[in-house]
């Protein structure tokens, strides 16, 4: 009996829950902004090795200036920094987008608004207490989550604090949404939204994928934007890249997923490319994708197999893995929205589709949801949820017929060297390329298949390399022709293509 009651004494003491403000307070110089203040977030340790881990974030404060009333909250908006480790200015873009929802309703009292900070070894001493000269991995001295480099973005394992490092970003993503599915402390709880742009977009999309099924009673919703590059979920690639082994590794595919340092989601993986996506296809996306996002930030040759740049990359993972929507109403509708934007997340936020998806789509519960945004669609395939008032004009928008009865036939890509050309004669490399000079050109040389490169080529054959030409996006198409600049002229690598019909492949 002695040894018993401090035993039950042990059992009894309440599990510590993951919850805000319940965190260590980290001394830090981050940057205050106005509407929100740095939070401290209690994680349960995973290994159960440290019961103070701390994930720092900005949360946002009611109307009043004071907390939130959690009992008011309806929805919730966890938004991801990017690349820049910068939770401060996603807070307040989403603030500020906050601000311009029309319905009074959606305001800072009833939508609760988290940057999580996912910092790396670069914020030492800014984001958490950083002492020198100590033995390897014991100079971050507080309870502070930190991540290696960008690896938070993909899910892996914390590095920081020392004594405790299976705390996956992903298994963090799971416990901020179980806290604010909780409904005895938001009882009014109606949406959690996920919102990613760039890196934040690119963890979202690995989520998706590799994430648990969190039987949530609040549905759940991944806003996705303009990722420089997704994880694919087939080994398949539409671009020929050489000497590119590691095209298929996490985080570009699912191969070497535990040697990347990954625990989350390691039995999902090991089971199989079919299982992983069998997992994303149940869950609820959001994608959005700005039209004028040409950039690309690739740091190895696995992201080029996928697309040129993000806006290609965006065009083929939607074309191999067709986003859908079953069921309006339900928990898995996907939505694709075109914004006209540059890669900002900002502008992305505050676009009408941006304010749709994070603030206005099922803010009441009664799961209403906005059309996909903006038309003219880019792809086939690329409109989950359509506006049934506007037609669904993706495909071809140059009408004309040229010499030889040649009519525009799309752009394609043309991966030569490494493959063959797509079109077996360059007709003439010069300015005074036009559709009109290029498509007689090769009618008149005896040809039936004309394409135009990079401004100034003029390519002819009479059928196209399947191993090098691959139906593209239009706006993969971008140079004006230089002999009439009101024309296309395909891209770099990239050519516009005109027959009498259907091209033949060879
Ligand atoms: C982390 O988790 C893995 C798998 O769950 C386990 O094998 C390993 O021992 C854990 N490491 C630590 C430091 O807890
Ligand atoms: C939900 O929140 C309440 C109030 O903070 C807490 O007592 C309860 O344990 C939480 N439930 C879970 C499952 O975390
Ligand atoms: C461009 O090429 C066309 C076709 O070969 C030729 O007729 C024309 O003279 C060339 N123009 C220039 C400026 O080189």
């Amino acid at each position: 009996m002695q040894f018993l009651t401090p035993l039950l004494l042990l059992c009894s003491t309440p599990l510590l829950l993951a919850q805000q403000y319940a965190g260590d307070t980290i001394s830090a110089t981050l940057p205050t902004i106005d509407n929100a203040e740095v939070a401290f977030f209690k994680i349960d340790d995973p290994s159960g090795k440290n019961d103070a881990l701390t994930l720092i974030n900005y949360y946002s404060h009611g109307t009043d200036g004071n907390r939130i009333v959690e009992s008011k909250i309806q929805r919730a908006v966890i938004v991801l920094h990017g690349l820049l480790r910068d939770p401060w200015n996603y807070e307040t873009d989403m603030l500020n987008a906050l601000a311009m929802v029309q319905d009074t309703n959606i305001n800072r009292d009833s939508v609760a608004v988290m940057a999580p900070f996912f910092p790396s070894g670069s914020d030492k001493g800014f984001a958490y207490p950083w002492t020198d000269g100590l033995k390897s991995g014991r100079g971050s001295t507080s309870n502070a989550l930190v991540w290696s480099g960008s690896q938070w973005s993909a899910g892996a394992n914390n590095q920081y604090p020392h004594d405790s490092r299976n705390t996956s970003s992903y298994y963090v993503l799971d416990e901020l949404v179980h806290y604010f599915d909780n409904k005895t402390l938001f009882p009014n709880m109606k949406q959690i939204v996920l919102a990613g742009h760039s890196l934040g977009g690119q963890m979202l999309q690995r989520y998706a994928a590799v994430g648990d099924q969190l039987e949530t009673e609040s549905p759940v919703v991944l806003w996705v934007a303009n990722g420089n590059s997704w994880a694919w979920l087939s080994d398949y690639r539409p671009l020929n890249v050489p000497d590119c082994p590691t095209y298929n590794d996490y985080r570009e595919g699912f191969a070497q997923y535990v040697e990347y340092g990954m625990t989350y989601g390691a039995n999902l993986v090991a089971q199989g490319i079919d299982a992983i996506k069998a997992n994303f296809d149940s869950k609820q996306i959001a994608w959005a994708r700005a039209l004028q996002d040409f950039g690309d930030h690739a740091s190895s040759c696995a992201p080029e197999t996928t697309g040129q740049d993000r806006n290609e990359r965006f065009f083929f993972f939607m074309k191999w893995f067709q986003p859908s929507c079953p069921d309006p109403s339900g928990t898995n509708c996907d939505t694709v929205d075109l914004v006209d934007a540059p890669h900002d997340n900002g502008q992305m936020f505050h676009s009408a589709a941006g304010l749709a998806r994070l603030f206005t789509d099922n803010f009441y519960g009664d799961k209403s949801r906005a059309y996909d945004f903006g038309y003219p669609r880019k792809q086939q395939g690329d409109d989950p949820f359509p506006d049934p008032s506007l037609v669904n004009t993706a495909g071809a928008t140059n009408y004309n017929t040229y010499a030889g009865g040649l009519t525009y036939q799309g752009c394609w890509t043309d991966q030569a060297p490494t493959t063959a050309q797509a079109l077996s004669t360059l007709l003439y490399d010069n300015a005074t390329n036009t559709i009109e000079t290029c498509t007689s050109g090769c009618v008149n040389a005896g040809y039936k298949v004309a394409g135009m490169s990079d401004a100034t080529k003029c390519w002819c054959g009479n059928e196209v390399s399947s191993a090098s030409a691959i139906l593209t996006v239009d706006m993969q198409c971008k140079s004006a022709c230089p002999g009439n600049t009101a024309q296309i002229c395909g891209g770099l690598r990239r050519l516009s293509l005109f027959s009498a019909g259907s091209p033949s492949f060879v």
